[in-house]
């Protein structure tokens, strides 16, 4: 049985599954291929997935979404919140003259699901699933049967909050209709770190009560114009201590109740946006309340379509685990492109090393595209880790603010001589701090890095190169031991010196 499910709103992707094999055949996110952050399914989507089908599938589902008003995507599907019953919907459609199972289920399933059917774990095995995102805060326990039990709401909206803080200091935001930007909650993550240690001062506690428990859906920038931290400025020194606190209490909540009511030491799935937080990430871990916890690499959003096939694969056959490949978007597609006055070589690791080594600027692409939103080193862009001046140039290129940290990539048994990491970190969802004094690029202001961890299995030719990399560097240092990874990476960006004048004027600003 072949199931084709669609994720149609912001972070719109189309995933097909096999449930034969209970295998991912493909995530196909509408913002790969140089689309914009956040695209949502598009003609373009759908045309690329359908043509990676042999034959019409035998189900197609459709991820819930808020059915009031014009966010109505298909008239029949599910809603957005809801595990009980009434929270799927099955029935029968016919497209291109066959008729086709028909399954949508709502949004909170989808995350759940997901984070279920991607996890490591065994069938039967018990989890904890927390869901935190936009609009979810919410802990489940899922048995060896795949009952579904709702374990308590902590908080409506973490995700929105989150994002809603930065809006509120920032002068640039003039959106007074809406509440928050998608983009904010990852430069509020890199914010944080710029916050003073310390209990929340008497404005900082007054902004903390009044968001934490408010209505998400309520909340207006211009309802908060007489608050001190209104139009402050993001990187002002007092709102950065907020950032760091509001974090703090968002997670402390959560944290409680997880200490309080999730006591069977099961694993920990997490879902939702807030999984990209990897400071939280790490915290979880540190809790020491799991037996293990797992985060998927398209925790957000991205994942939601992945999450919905696996939802309706447990309708249909009673299973509800998949096997997955994290490099399972779109195959890059090289544009025909002006190479008047470019130089073509094929792939020599010894010749991206040494220019590496001089400090040049490296796109990276092979293969397909990574699901969910970090670069895994398949659309990457690479440089040396050593200097200051490196991070600085990253930002620059990729139009991004200064205060943003930019993403290590080592080898994964190199990890510990770098990182205080004692596991891997494929999927760059984990904070560690920095060992290594010299890499002054990848080392964000309060000493802390999101690497990744690559082996051979997962990634051969970037595993060559960074091996290529360590190699070369310690022929030329050979008294120190230290120098064992090495390449910085960003997520998202425009090759440089790569293509000619006129392709780049074209490429600027669109992503790998
Ligand atoms: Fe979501």
């Amino acid at each position: 049985m072949r199931i084709i499910s669609f994720k149609p709103h912001h972070d719109g992707t189309i995933a097909a599954l096999d449930t034969s094999s209970a295998e991912l055949i493909y995530s196909y996110e509408a913002e790969k291929d140089s689309f914009p952050r956040y695209s949502a399914v598009t003609p373009t989507t759908v045309l690329d997935a359908a043509g990676r089908l042999d034959a019409i599938p035998d189900v197609v589902a459709v991820g819930g979404w808020e059915r009031a008003g014009f966010r109505r995507h298909v008239s029949d599907a599910a809603d957005y919140c809801g595990i009980a019953a009434g929270s799927e919907i099955v029935g029968e459609k016919t497209i291109f003259g066959r008729r086709v199972h028909f399954y949508s289920s709502t949004h909170e399933r989808s995350h759940l699901w997901c984070s279920y059917g991607m996890s490591p774990f065994p069938t039967g095995m018990p989890c904890y699933v927390l869901t935190w995102e936009g609009l979810l805060g919410d802990f489940y326990e899922i048995d060896e049967c795949l009952q579904v039990v709702h374990l308590g709401k902590v908080m409506a909206g973490p995700g929105e909050k989150y994002s809603f803080l930065y809006a509120l200091a920032d002068p640039k935001f003039t959106l007074p209709q809406e509440r928050f930007r998608y983009e904010d909650a990852g430069k509020l993550m890199a914010l944080c770190a710029y916050g003073e240690a310390g209990s929340p001062d008497r404005d900082e506690q007054a902004l903390i009560d009044f968001l934490l428990p408010s209505d998400p859906n309520r909340l207006y920038n211009e309802d908060l114009r007489s608050s001190p931290y209104s139009n402050i400025g993001v990187t002002h020194q007092k709102f950065t201590n907020l950032a760091r606190r509001f974090s703090d209490a968002i997670f402390d909540s959560f944290h409680t109740f997880a200490k309080k009511n999730l006591t069977k030491g099961f694993p920990l799935l997490i879902g939702g946006g807030c999984g990209l937080n990897c400071e939280w990430n790490r915290r979880w871990v540190e809790t020491n309340l799991f037996s293990d916890v797992f985060i998927s690499p398209c925790t957000n959003d991205a994942g939601s379509a992945i999450g919905t096939a696996v939802d309706a694969m447990r309708h249909f056959t009673g299973n509800a685990k998949i096997k997955w490949n994290v490099y399972s978007g779109q195959p890059f597609i090289f544009d025909e492109i002006d190479r008047t006055g470019l130089e073509a070589h094929p792939l020599d690791y010894d010749q991206v090393t040494s220019a590496l080594l001089s400090n040049k600027v490296i796109g990276w692409v092979q293969g397909n595209c990574e699901i969910g939103p970090r670069a895994l080193g398949n659309r990457s862009i690479l440089a040396a880790p050593f200097s200051k001046a490196t991070h600085e140039r990253l930002n620059r290129i990729k139009n991004r603010e200064g205060f943003r940290p930019i993403a290590p990539v080592c080898l994964e048994q190199d990890v510990a001589l770098h990182f205080d990491l004692a596991r891997p970190s494929p999927y760059m969802l984990f904070f560690q701090k920095v060992l290594d004094s010299r890499l002054k690029a990848v080392t964000h202001v309060d000493g802390t890095a999101r690497a990744q961890t690559v082996s051979r299995e997962q990634n051969p030719r970037l595993f060559q190169l960074l091996t290529s990399f360590k190699g070369k560097r310690c022929a030329k240092a050979p008294c120190n031991r230290l120098i064992n990874m090495e390449l910085s990476r960003h997520d998202i960006g425009t090759c440089e010196g790569r293509y000619g004048r006129r392709d780049q004027r074209r490429r600027a600003g669109r992503r790998l």
